[in-house]
């Protein structure tokens, strides 16, 4: 585990910084003044900005500690703080951080607090080399948990009346993600595959491996899902088994992700060539043949149907949530958004 400090992280709409004594203006006004914020926290909401001044102050000062986390959530949107985001509590022996968090209500249900965290998740695995990112949240404040989930946590339980918040000693839910559920493809339930038993036999030299891919599409929302391995979005697909069609591997990839049975799948087109490498985690490089579907007829409700994945969400098509690859935006701008524009 290498300590960086509160380095400045960058998502699609967010800034994650530092905090300046300059910042305790829009700390008081955005959040820090607002009991609805403070509810389930642990600290009663300012009553004067001198208050937010001594914390910008006392959190600017504490900076040249390497192993202090304390970041401001600015939307580039915005251009000044809206919330934090922080490290509550690390634990050096057991390679663990715990994360809090707070935006003021102007912005709630934006999706703003989920990229901050994720943003985080990723720093902290692949930066930092935590083992462990947990977080917990009073069960009568749910929509902190939802927050959790979409950052790739795992509901761990709840340790009843072992917390407390301004509502008084409370329930925690509990949710983590481990190094191994981020960087590890969970294959193990999975009698082994084609790409396994060509593995067993090879090693990790390249290959081409062929495989399919679906975009499933419903009224102006793309399914995607949280890969395990990575963390990175992306839409449901594999390699191709002994005697599959490409069809076959796009409904048998799709029902075994996604729990979804397409009824219907048109072919988008076929994607190939050197900007098609993939080196996954573990070293495997791959040069990948893919077909690409659109399904926009299925039938079940989406879920994680296996380890593979970590979370499935439906997002507005216009609105790809962070992190994805290069080569699922390059897929999704040059196959599926043309195609979608004409439904
Ligand atoms: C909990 C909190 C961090 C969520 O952040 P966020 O950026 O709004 O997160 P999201 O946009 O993903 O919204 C999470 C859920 O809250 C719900 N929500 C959003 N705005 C809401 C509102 N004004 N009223 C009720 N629910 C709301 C959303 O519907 C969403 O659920 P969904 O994904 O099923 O639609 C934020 O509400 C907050 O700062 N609350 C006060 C501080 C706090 O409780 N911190 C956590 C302590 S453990």
């Amino acid at each position: 585990m290498t300590h960086k400090g509160t380095v400045t992280l960058e998502t699609e709409r967010l800034i994650l910084r530092r905090f300046s004594p300059d910042d305790a203006d829009a700390m008081f006004r955005n959040w820090a003044s607002d009991p609805e914020v403070t509810k389930f926290l642990m600290w009663s909401a300012h009553t004067d900005v001198n208050e937010s001044r001594r914390i910008a102050t006392l959190w600017s000062e504490q900076y040249s500690s390497l192993n202090i986390y304390q970041w401001a959530i600015v939307p580039k949107s915005v251009g000044e703080p809206i919330g934090s985001i922080s490290v509550v509590h690390g634990d050096d022996k057991a390679k663990s951080v715990h994360i809090g968090y707070c935006i003021g209500k102007a912005w709630w249900g934006n999706g703003y607090t989920p990229e901050a965290l994720t943003r985080l998740v990723r720093f902290f695995f692949e930066e930092v080399g935590v083992n462990r990112i947990e977080s917990r949240h009073d069960p009568r404040n749910p929509n902190s948990g939802k927050v959790m989930q979409k950052a790739g946590m795992r509901y761990e339980g709840v340790l009843r009346q072992s917390d407390w918040n301004n509502q008084g000693i409370c329930d925690a839910a509990y949710y983590a993600i481990l190094a191994e559920d981020y960087f590890t493809p969970k294959t193990q339930d999975k009698p082994a595959g084609y790409i396994q038993q060509i593995r067993a036999k090879i090693g990790h030299d390249p290959i081409i491996m062929t495989g399919s891919a679906v975009f499933v599409y419903r009224v102006g929302k793309i399914l995607l899902q949280r890969r395990a391995d990575n963390g990175n979005w992306s839409k449901p697909g594999g390699a191709m088994e002994l005697g599959e069609s490409l069809e076959d591997t796009a409904r048998r990839e799709l029902f075994e992700e996604s729990g979804l049975t397409a009824n219907s799948l048109e072919l988008l087109g076929m994607t190939s060539g050197a900007e098609e490498t993939h080196v996954y985690p573990n070293g495997d490089k791959v040069f990948n043949v893919t077909a690409h579907y659109l399904c926009t007829d299925f039938t079940g409700e989406p879920c994680e149907n296996d380890n593979e994945t970590t979370q499935t969400v439906w997002f507005d098509v216009d609105n790809l949530p962070e992190p994805v690859s290069e080569t699922f935006r390059r897929h999704y701008e040059n196959l599926f958004l043309p195609r979608v524009k004409n439904l």
